[in-house]
């Protein structure tokens, strides 16, 4: 097993054996959501606190899930709910939250970076649950873990992400780990949408949806994230959806068995119809239940080789 990291901060930092151990270990841990007693002992004693200053329902429900499933105790802390809103900076609220003893901080919030500056404040562990524009660790994960599960590899399949790529934690967590895993990356969106230098992670950037689609084995299409538009820069949604949408008749021009992913939350009617959201070719829920099996691997892992560090440091 390759993993000595007390933290998961994102994916480009990560090589690919590491990204590698992370998608074996949740295929061990699939198997528990399917049993009666959907519960292991690996975290037993264990303390995770979820820290969200923005909205989710997927990441933080799903590493909830995930924690219970392991036996650790978990606290969730809205940050409208907490004294963050008395003014608390994050590294003050997390090292109030490390002297309670807790183990893994899975934090969510809106400025880049913010997970990188607590891990580097605390020992406890702390895993990135989308900071900003900058990275979704687990969300890619469950990506790939998804597209293995579907297609059997990821070395030399053809990947389309289209939408909002400028703004998207989604789509560089995303590049980053299917680049490293040999998969060869196309982005798809309006000029505006997509951010300067791109390529420069090695992915091919298009224009034109119905080539990208074309060509894809899979597609992981982003969620409009129109409270970012602060310029008022962004297409129209019914423009949008016309020039940029999934729709059957679309993906009737691709390959035959094309994955559709998404992230979550769908906007249907501007991201894609509701015809192909809920369609054969779609993978969305099984996003979803796959998040559970990759989130107790991130924190399987990540605890065990803080363990470890801390074993060190005592000698
Ligand atoms: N995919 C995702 O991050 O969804 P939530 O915002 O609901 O967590």
């Amino acid at each position: 097993m390759v993993w000595t990291r007390k933290d998961l901060l994102g994916l480009e930092d990560l090589s690919q054996e590491e990204i590698e151990t992370v998608l074996s270990t949740a295929e061990s841990f699939k198997e528990v959501s399917t049993r009666e007693i959907k519960k292991v002992p690996a975290l037993r004693g264990k303390t995770v606190v979820n820290l969200f200053y923005e909205p989710s329902t997927r990441t933080r429900v799903s590493f909830e899930v995930a924690a219970k499933r392991l036996s650790a105790d978990v606290i969730n802390i809205a940050s409208e709910t907490s004294s963050v809103r008395k003014g608390e900076t994050l590294i003050d609220t997390g090292r109030n939250i490390e002297a309670l003893k807790v183990d893994i901080i899975v934090v969510r919030h809106n400025y880049s970076g913010a997970a990188i500056m607590l891990a580097r404040s605390l020992r406890a562990s702390v895993v990135n649950a989308g900071d900003g524009w900058h990275e979704h660790p687990t969300q890619a994960l469950l990506d790939i873990f998804t597209l293995k599960e579907k297609l059997e590899k990821i070395a030399g399949l053809n990947v389309t992400i289209i939408g909002d790529i400028a703004h998207s934690r989604v789509a560089r967590s995303n590049i980053w780990g299917l680049t490293k895993l040999g998969a060869k990356v196309t982005v798809c969106a309006p000029r505006m949408l997509i951010p300067p230098g791109i390529e420069q992670m090695g992915v091919r950037v298009t224009q034109d949806i119905d080539e990208a689609l074309s060509r894809a084995d899979a597609v992981n299409v982003l969620r409009m994230q129109f409270e970012r538009d602060e310029e008022n820069a962004f297409p129209k949604q019914l423009e949008y959806f016309k020039n940029y949408g999934i729709t059957q008749e679309r993906l009737e021009k691709a390959r035959k068995n094309i994955i559709v992913m998404h992230p979550g939350p769908i906007n249907r009617g501007i991201e894609m119809s509701s015809e192909v959201a809920d369609g054969l070719n779609s993978v969305i829920l099984e996003q979803v239940t796959n998040g559970i099996a990759v989130r107790m691997a991130v924190l399987f892992l990540v605890a065990a080789a803080n363990e470890n560090i801390k074993n060190e440091d005592s000698n």
